[in-house]
């Protein structure tokens, strides 16, 4: 099992419900590989300054989740070179016209047009090195990240089949069920690590930037009609209720909501956003204050990082003897 997060921005509550918090279950069944994708955030954030923060801080915040680094590797690709090794042989496989198509390419090409780097065209080459430098089979991963999976599956397949059987083709893995869909609190796309900020509730947000950002959430007059179907926004501040607070508190401002119409509104956004702040602020108070604590410790912070480039370098290392191998460069 293997994923990666880039450390593009601040990690969010859309991260922790999509991703991190299946991490963590996923810890307990697997042989997990988790990283940071470094060497992809050049592509897009060539400024380099918050770099080295922001990859402790992706690292300290997953700890703080709930990932145990004694049980999975959790590394920063830029510490295993194997990954880039690997990355040029699978380009020998990759085709420009390929690469051109994807969708994710045709996004960032035309919002950074005048960056239309050979890394940006090559990412899903370099996102399949990742996968296939450990042989990793589960990969967990949104749903805008299929494409990318699909191209890691062709180039191990090519390269099987030019080469020799060396690699199992991955595939998308996500526990049964729809993966929970969080919105910004304007209600308008998802959260984001970087954008929307006002809108995105970030796991390293202040107690008081969580009560200003729910308290400026999007509403409106409260429904028209009983059991009214619910506008996407209203839709998002329950979703986030039902994660973070009590079956109690959820069940009865949803009845509020159910039995309010026009002329007899009991749903009080206002006691709502009230509610549900401090709720969140139970909810991401702790894990903020733990990734505090690791990243003010950054000797500490320091070793576990070595710990998981070694656990990773021992995989990838074998495979890259394996690869090497098949080609005649061994
Ligand atoms: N492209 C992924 C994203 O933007 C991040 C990523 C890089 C990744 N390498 C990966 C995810 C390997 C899964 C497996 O979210």
């Amino acid at each position: 099992m293997l994923s990666g997060i880039r450390p593009t921005g601040f990690l969010h509550l859309g991260n922790y419900f999509g991703a991190m918090r299946n991490f963590v279950r996923m810890q307990n069944e697997f042989n997990c590989y988790f990283f940071v994708a470094n060497w992809h955030s050049l592509t897009t954030h060539p400024d380099t300054q918050f770099l080295k923060k922001s990859v402790n801080r992706v690292i300290a915040e997953n700890i703080a989740c709930g990932l145990n680094p004694d049980q999975v590797a959790l590394y920063v690709q830029s510490d295993v070179p194997e990954i880039a090794e690997l990355y040029l042989y699978l380009n020998m496989l990759a085709y420009k016209g390929e690469l051109e198509k994807t969708v994710t390419f045709k996004e960032k090409a035309r919002m950074q047009p005048d960056n239309i780097n050979a890394g940006l065209l090559t990412y899903p080459v370099l996102q399949a090195a990742d996968i296939l430098i450990h042989r990793a089979v589960k990969v967990p991963v949104g749903k805008d990240q299929e494409q990318n999976l699909e191209m890691a599956r062709n180039f191990a397949e090519r390269f099987n089949h030019r080469y020799g059987e060396v690699f199992p083709l991955p595939y998308g893995f996500n526990y049964g069920g729809e993966l929970v869909k969080i919105l910004g609190l304007d209600g308008e796309g998802k959260m984001s690590k970087s954008e929307n900020q006002l809108s995105t509730l970030y796991l390293a947000d202040d107690d008081e930037t969580i009560r200003k950002k729910i308290a400026k959430a999007k509403t409106d007059q409260g429904p028209a009609t009983e059991n009214a179907v619910k506008p996407d926004y209203i839709e998002n501040l329950f979703t986030l209720m039902k994660l973070v607070s009590s079956e109690a508190t959820f069940t009865k401002f949803l009845d509020d909501y159910n039995n309010s119409y026009e002329g007899k509104c009991l749903i009080r956004y206002g006691d709502l956003k009230k509610q549900l702040a401090e709720d969140m602020i139970a909810f991401i108070g702790p894990i903020r204050d733990k990734a505090a604590d690791l990243q003010s410790n950054p000797d500490h912070l320091k070793k576990i990082i070595q710990q998981g480039a070694e656990k990773a370098r021992a995989s990838a290392s074998e495979t890259l003897r394996l690869v090497k191998k098949a080609v005649g460069t061994d």
